[in-house]
């Protein structure tokens, strides 16, 4: 999630965003979706997506063939993922058939030209750049950094009228299923930590973003044209069985609830939480756990 952000340049976070590709897919909301594909200029846009992490939205988007020419612009603040993006997109587009090619600054996905940009957010925001994109994509990306300090600048990044789709908006709530008597408690300490979280030297983050975006959107002038819910649901077949690599990404989210709260003794009690992760990563193994997390998506245009 989003939220569910491990620290970044750690080992197995590249294989944890391949994994939540299946997740996303059937999570991301199809009438926002809809409306993306109504407002998308026709030919060859410019797009630019922050915090794209390892590519996987830019291959979705081919596969939807909501994008296939232009420029796309990965903008992440970590170098060694950016980095793992082009060797796994060359891959994806290998298995897909498409005529792919890495460039220094990136790659040829058949007609569409992948830039890879290394920037942290707040620091690129207040540095001057290039022509502004038609398009604006941030998934999973929002509730890691403070939106009202953010969001102006964000929609400067567009031509006046541009488009954007701001995707998998955590909104306080996670459920786990079945039920532990600690559920409350571990995820009023998760959702604390999150509201605290510094990241880059600045607030990172918010557990309720998904709700606060629909006036902070009116507020910078850009009112969503379309919302929804985009809600993580995962669970395992009937043979036992999560879809793809899902199992890693329920494991990767119950040890970024582990690192966040192993020094909040005083939120959650060591013992307590040893209970619950302990239980929960039984449930894991056994294929009976069940894991949902309310998100929202958006899409509208910027001022102008
Ligand atoms: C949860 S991941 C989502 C990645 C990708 N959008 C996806 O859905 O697969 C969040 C990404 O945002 C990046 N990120 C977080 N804070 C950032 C910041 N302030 N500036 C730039 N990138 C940031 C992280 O490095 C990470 O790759």
């Amino acid at each position: 999630m989003t939220d569910f952000d491990e620290a970044s340049m750690t080992s197995g976070y590249d294989r944890y965003l391949a994994a939540k590709t299946t997740v996303d897919d059937r999570a991301l909301n199809r009438q926002v979706l809809a409306e993306l594909r109504r407002l998308m200029p026709a030919g060859a846009p410019r797009v630019l997506e922050i915090g794209a992490g390892l590519g996987t939205m830019v291959a979705r988007l081919m596969d939807w063939d909501v994008v296939g020419a232009g420029e796309y612009i990965l903008l992440d603040a970590d170098w060694p993922l950016l980095d793992c993006s082009r060797r796994w997109l060359c891959d994806w587009a290998v298995a897909r058939g498409l005529r792919s090619e890495l460039l220094p600054d990136g790659l040829q996905l058949g007609e569409l030209r992948v830039r890879l940009v290394h920037a942290e957010l707040g620091g690129y925001l207040e540095a001057a750049h290039g022509s502004p994109a038609d398009v604006l994509i941030a998934n999973a990306v929002l509730d890691l950094v403070d939106v009202p300090a953010v969001l102006p600048g964000l929609l400067r990044l567009l031509v006046p009228g541009g488009v954007y789709w701001f995707t998998i908006n955590y909104d306080g709530e996670s459920i786990f299923e079945p039920g532990h008597p600690h559920d409350d408690q571990v995820m009023r300490a998760y959702h604390r930590d999150m509201d605290e979280r510094i990241r880059y030297g600045r607030p990172a983050g918010d557990s309720r973003t998904g709700r606060r975006l629909f006036h902070q959107l009116r507020a910078a002038g850009a009112p969503a044209l379309a919302a929804g819910s985009s809600d993580w649901v995962v669970s395992a077949g009937p043979d036992g069985n999560y879809t793809g690599d899902e199992a890693y990404f329920l494991r990767s989210i119950l040890s970024t609830i582990q690192n966040a709260l192993r020094s909040r003794e005083d939120w959650v009690g060591p013992a307590d939480l040893a209970d619950w992760l302990a239980v929960r990563q039984r449930q894991l193994a056994a294929g009976e756990l069940v894991y949902l997390a309310h998100q929202l998506d958006f899409a509208g245009r910027s001022p102008g």
